[in-house]
């Protein structure tokens, strides 16, 4: 864990250059040379699970997503163009497991520093929550649907956190032409999300966190194409429905139980990014969690 969270602030802080410059950045002192060694902890960790996957694996009965790519591997293992390979299952796991954890904490982080900065937001939901689920039994997906104020608090959230400001860079396969411009193949393209996430054309309100900014007269949800922290096209995030539920999930079940509170006033709460660069990374901040 700590591995995956020191490689997610390195990457995300002083080396803002890494993306553009990266073979030149190797020869500058700084906190981006601990990232190949993040990696490999990361990596050599992967690497002991899938040894110990490998070593009691029943192809009857797979537990997790290593079985499933050994017993690939072994049906494919005369094949010479195989993409089943031992190198391609630890770093696809790697991906899994850095794309799907540190995601869904900051934000869930960011949303509580949102939460205690505007108390009536976070009020607002905990009535939700109370009318929709009570407190009698957790909240579960079903629950979501009823919940338009929480569903564009959450959205909200996700809008003001901006996590992955730049999206991760996409290099052109081929030469393309875009409003007037051709871009070369081999090109790295970086699709800015932060830009339509804070677009003042597609939201009412896209200074302030505001969930008004995805509910419509009625106050009931209302969709946004701008609202793109997953990305958009094919590329798009594998684990955008994983990530919507956790989220959901996660923050009633702590509301429902618990209100954050913040130790000073809300308006001195901390929202301003600890690092913005590859990813925003939440400000440290301690709270109290007070029984409702
Ligand atoms: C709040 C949470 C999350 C955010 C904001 C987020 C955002 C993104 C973004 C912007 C991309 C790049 C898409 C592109 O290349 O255009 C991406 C890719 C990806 N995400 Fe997420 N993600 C989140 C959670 C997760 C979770 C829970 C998983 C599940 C394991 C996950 C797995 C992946 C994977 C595997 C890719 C690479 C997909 C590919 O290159 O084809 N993400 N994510």
């Amino acid at each position: 864990f700590w591995a995956i969270l020191g490689y997610f602030r390195d990457i995300s802080g002083s080396p803002k250059l890494y993306d553009m410059a990266e073979s030149f950045l190797w020869f500058v002192p700084g906190p981006h040379l601990r990232i190949p060694r993040l990696l490999g902890k990361m990596r050599s960790f992967i690497a002991r699970r899938v040894r110990d996957n490998a070593r009691t694996l029943d192809p009857s009965s797979p537990r997790d997503f290593i079985d499933a790519f050994l017993i690939q591997m072994e049906k494919e293992k005369d094949n010479p163009n195989t993409e089943f390979t031992l190198e391609n299952l630890e770093l696809t796991t790697l991906n899994l497991f850095f794309a799907g954890t540190e995601t869904v904490s900051s934000t869930l982080r960011f949303g509580l520093l949102f939460l205690m900065r505007h108390p009536h937001v976070e009020e607002k939901v905990f009535q939700e929550i109370s009318r929709v689920v009570g407190s009698g039994r957790a909240p579960a997906l079903t629950d979501r649907p009823q919940m338009p104020f929480t569903e564009a608090t959450i959205h909200e959230i996700q809008r003001c956190s901006d996590l992955l400001p730049m999206n991760v860079p996409h290099r052109l396969t081929r030469d393309a032409d875009f409003r007037g411009y051709r871009i070369p193949k081999g090109m790295d393209v970086y699709p800015v999300l932060s830009s339509a996430l804070n677009d003042p054309k597609s939201f009412k309100n896209p200074q302030n966190f505001d969930p008004g900014n995805f509910l419509d007269e009625q106050g009931q949800f209302q969709r946004n194409e701008a609202f793109m922290p997953f990305s958009a096209g094919k590329r798009l995030c594998l684990g955008e429905g994983l990530a919507r539920m956790e989220l959901f999930l996660f923050l009633t079940t702590i509301l429902q139980r618990l209100r954050p509170q913040p130790l000073g006033p809300p308006e001195e709460v901390p929202t301003t990014p600890l690092e913005s660069g590859f990813a925003k990374i939440p400000p440290r901040y301690e709270l109290r969690m007070v029984p409702r």
